[in-house]
């Protein structure tokens, strides 16, 4: 049997090959052919899924050698075998340039390693050759070993047969007598043959997360990592690679992939000498060093890579649908049918209250919030402990009795008498040194004894890699929801990492916090998850700072940014879609002038911003007019009825706010084609700039489509009915109105 890839306690091999036909993009893309198969004369792996075919062989070294990544190929093809490539021979060094699928540090390897130890006797040279394999439907186990030691290390390939999207993570194993440390482990190494190619990534900063960044590869080493303990805001363990120096939406090839890890990360994308490129992702290997007893084995986090030939936008609609098929809990269905259950629409209280709630104020609230057709509504933080503001409480977990003299319960019961769920806010991995809980336990947190600890925002990590605190954490949210009907938690977590030290631990084992602590987190998730399973959580870091597809295997949705701002949010929103889905994009529709930049815009901008992800709100409502109410009633049962579509649909980003343009727009399709949504948005017109024709995408040609406008008038004389061919050729044409500052309009068009 092949090993199950384990997802931190979840089984992931979910996915039995499938080898009939699958029509995806209107076209046959699955052929007669099982996902993995292996030619034994060839010495080579193969791996079909959706439009896309990875091959790798064992070449005569015994090294293990990627063969090809790309474009489908004919199940009669051969690839490969395997030949190593030309050795270099110079005046002082001699190197190889043969792409190993997972090259270990040792032999006279320059090129960055998947995998780097030091042994006990101080030998740091590891060269893996390839020991034997275990071929299931869909994947391969691949076991590697030393040439001399007895170090073995499993590759674990699971293909998407609908997808293509290749998961790949390694089992490192100590079968010496002696400890091995382990400096530098990556799930994997994927190469690209030598060629230009550009970058993209996402980078930012509190409140201004998401910025897709693109730059030509140049030789040398471009590194994109999280240094800081979680997964951050400067940037995301994702990256796309575009064929060419002309990176386009819709066509040309894409390589792209992501981390499964919310601890410290590292993609490392080298451009080699010879031009190839390699990406080569794992734990970040700085201040890294893990100890494996005789014995002790190490699984990394799981890299998902994938190939498209349509463009930046077929990439990124292949790994939302992946996302949401495969990554997102609460599936409902099975197989390619199961998706998550669409977000409810929730009210927030945070911007209306910040830490100043009790029951009364959130009653009235959630009054307003249920007459709006609100589903869930969340008491953010300031309910618990001392937690008067950002200086006290975290870390004490009970009611406060000022606040709430009867405890959540009245609370709890009005929102649901109101036809609502009640959510909740917590920091569970955090303390104020200012609690109870860090008098009695000032040894629960991250430090080195004897040295200053840092804070940020006022708070200290608490160590979650230590199982008495691992124990507490559990605990109390446990507790928490036991004994309250509590439906949906925002998990937050408000500070990176500084002096983490462990001291329980001997000095030589004390990095092991850097997997340890993440673990823990999932197996906390896992099993509050298991034990409460109704109970969904969003992940938010201060905004956008823990998104990735570690978290998401526990995680329903997340908090994208503290910046609510609906203009600035069109550029965050835009280049969250190019790793996540819109499904679990929280979208808040917050007062204006907005409290970040004092930007004002009116109610109906900030709505249609919002509903391109998961639709909430958190302004204060109390204050709105009967004219805002009214506005915000209207468009949240719009949204109801359209949202499936518009957040597990293929979105093609028609107009991107990135290009600097005065205008953007997007649209989505739903997988059966039968339900279109568009959102256009004016930052400025400048006179006698009208807005650009939308030439839609994704519809049946064939098929007649009823426009009705969510908000806004297409021109005057446009049809309301016509078939895809038009809207795809002829265009969608804006109203003449449709012009000044901030403007929004929104429209559905559903098959007749
Ligand atoms: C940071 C979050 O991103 C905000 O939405 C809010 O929950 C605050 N923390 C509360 O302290």
């Amino acid at each position: 049997m092949v090993a199950l890839l384990s997802k931190a306690g979840k089984t992931m091999r979910n996915l039995k090959g499938i080898s009939v036909g699958i029509v995806l993009a209107g076209s046959v893309i699955g052929m007669a052919q099982s996902p993995a198969s292996y030619d034994e004369t060839a010495k080579v792996f193969r791996l079909d899924g959706g439009d896309v075919t990875y091959a790798f062989g064992v070449n005569a070294r015994g090294e293990l050698q990627q063969l090809y990544w790309g474009g489908r190929l004919a199940s009669t093809d051969r690839v490969g075998p395997a030949v190593p490539a030309r050795e270099w021979a110079s005046f002082d060094s001699s190197y190889t340039t043969t792409p190993q699928e997972y090259a270990a540090w040792g032999a006279g390897l320059f090129v960055e390693p998947a995998l780097k130890v030091t042994f006990a006797d101080g030998n740091r040279d590891l060269v893996l050759h390839y020991d034997h394999h275990e071929t299931a439907s869909d994947g391969f186990d691949i076991v590697l070993k030393d040439i001399k030691r007895q170090v073995f290390v499993t590759l674990h390939y699971i293909i998407d047969p609908v997808s293509g999207i290749l998961a790949r993570s390694a089992t490192i194993e100590n079968r010496e007598a002696q400890p091995v440390t382990i400096e530098q482990a990556a799930a994997a190494a994927l190469e690209l043959p030598a060629g230009q190619y550009t970058l993209d990534y996402l980078t930012g900063r509190w409140a201004g997360e998401w910025t897709l960044t693109q730059e030509e590869l140049h030789p040398g080493e471009r590194v994109i990592e999280s240094r800081r303990g979680s997964t951050g805001h400067q940037a995301n363990p994702w990256f796309a690679i575009q064929a060419g120096d002309r990176p386009d939406e819709d066509a040309g090839e894409v390589w792209f992939g992501a981390l499964a890890w919310s601890g410290s990360w590292r993609i490392t994308v080298e451009k080699d000498q010879l031009d190839a490129v390699r990406v080569t992702a794992g734990f970040n290997p700085f201040d890294f060093g893990y100890v494996l007893h005789p014995g002790e084995s190490l699984e990394t986090p799981v890299f998902y890579g994938g190939y498209s030939a349509h463009g930046l936008g077929g990439a990124s609609r292949l790994l939302q649908h992946y996302e949401v098929a495969h990554i997102l809990p609460h599936r409902v269905g099975s197989g390619e049918d199961a998706a998550p259950k669409a977000r409810p629409v929730i009210y927030n209280s945070w911007e209306a209250t910040e830490f100043n709630v009790n029951e009364q104020g959130q009653i009235a609230l959630a009054e307003k919030a249920a007459a709006l057709g609100v589903d869930r509504f969340v008491m953010d933080d300031g309910w618990f402990g001392q937690r008067k503001n950002d200086h006290a409480g975290l870390g004490d977990w009970y009611v406060n009795p000022q606040k709430f003299p009867h405890g959540l319960k009245p609370l709890i019961d009005k929102v649901h008498a109101l036809g609502m769920d009640f959510g909740l806010w917590v920091e569970p991995e955090m303390v104020n040194p200012d609690s109870d809980l860090y008098r009695q336990h000032p040894d629960w947190v991250l430090n080195f004894p004897g040295r200053p600890r840092s804070e940020q925002r006022n708070q200290l990590v608490l160590n979650l890699a230590r199982q008495d605190v691992r124990d507490y954490v559990f605990g109390f949210l446990d507790k928490l929801l036991t004994e309250n009907d509590i439906a949906f938690l925002k998990w937050d977590y408000n500070r990176n990492w500084s002096e983490p030290g462990w001291d329980q631990l001997p000095p030589a084992e004390q990095k092991k916090v850097y997997v340890a602590f993440t673990r823990n987190l999932y197996s906390i998730l896992d099993e509050l998850k298991k034990k409460h399973p109704k109970v969904e959580i969003e992940s938010c870091s201060g905004g956008g700072g823990r998104v990735d597809l570690g978290i998401l295997r526990y995680a329903d949705e997340v908090w994208p940014s503290d910046n609510t701002d609906p203009f600035d949010r069109l550029t965050q929103q835009d280049g969250f879609t190019y790793a996540y889905t819109p499904q679990i994009m929280m979208a808040w529709v917050t007062d204006s002038p907005h409290w970040l930049n004092k930007r004002s815009t009116s109610l109906t901008y900030r709505m249609l911003s919002s509903m391109q992800g998961s639709l909430g709100i958190g302004a204060n409502i109390t204050k709105w007019s009967d004219e805002e109410t009214a506005t915000a009633k209207r468009l949240i049962a719009a949204y109801h009825q359209v949202q499936k579509t518009i957040v597990q649909g293929d979105l093609y980003r028609l107009i991107s706010p990135r290009d600097g343009s005065e205008f953007s727009a997007t649209q989505t399709v739903n997988r059966d084609k039968s339900q279109s949504v568009v959102f256009a948005f004016i930052h400025s017109t400048q006179e006698g700039r009208g807005f650009p024709l939308l030439k839609l995408k994704g519809l049946d040609p064939t098929s007649d489509y009823v426009l009705t406008p969510i908000e806004g008038a297409l021109k005057t004389g446009s049809p309301t009915t016509a078939s895809g061919a038009y809207w795809m050729n002829h265009g969608m044409e804006m109203g003449e109105n449709f012009h000044g500052d901030f403007q929004a309009a929104a429209f559905r068009l559903d098959r007749k």
